[in-house]
């Protein structure tokens, strides 16, 4: 997703990514941007090598204006994230398995207040707003992803 956006800058958009993790690891693999054969084996086409890329012995680095799009920041997405508003897109996938019911619902209405009137949530493929169905609509043939309802739809039991 953040090559296909590249492509976008490419003609002209302007884009700002926010990465988070609680991991101050990952967050350091992430902003480190180097990946080996097999990584870039899946789902990086010549062309975005070719453009977002260099090579580093046997490995690929991303480069400085791909990195620069990029903010990396340690969160801890049970903390609040006000600080956060009008997002188009989340992108959170398979990090809500680790929260209790009580706070994923908690985590996804946060995430529903921060987005922006038609931003969109993607989930893993696997995952679900449940359980705060009503603040996302289901777009059809997309399962994992979700449009932030404009006023909370209500739902039979
Ligand atoms: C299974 S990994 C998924 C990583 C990536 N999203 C993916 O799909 O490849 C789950 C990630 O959620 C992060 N995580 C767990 N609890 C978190 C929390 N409370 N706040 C933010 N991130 C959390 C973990 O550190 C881990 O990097």
């Amino acid at each position: 997703m953040l090559l296909d956006s590249m492509d976008l800058v490419a003609q002209g958009w302007s884009i700002d990514l926010i990465t988070t993790d609680i991991s101050s690891e990952a967050i350091a693999r992430a902003e480190e941007g180097r990946y080996d054969a097999l990584e870039m084996a899946r789902g990086v086409s010549d062309d975005q090598r070719a453009s977002w890329f260099r090579p580093s012995g046997e490995h690929w680095c991303v480069n400085e204006q791909l990195r620069r799009i990029v903010d990396f920041r340690v969160v801890n997405l049970l903390d609040s994230f006000g600080w956060l508003d009008d997002l188009d897109f989340i992108f959170c996938r398979n990090a809500l398995l680790y929260f209790n019911r009580t706070a994923k619902a908690a985590v996804l209405e946060r995430m529903a207040d921060t987005l922006a009137p038609d931003g969109v949530l993607l989930l893993g493929d696997t995952e679900t707003p449940e359980p705060v169905l009503n603040q996302f609509i289901t777009l059809p043939g997309r399962d994992s992803v979700y449009r932030r309802a404009r006023t909370p739809v209500a739902r039979l039991a």
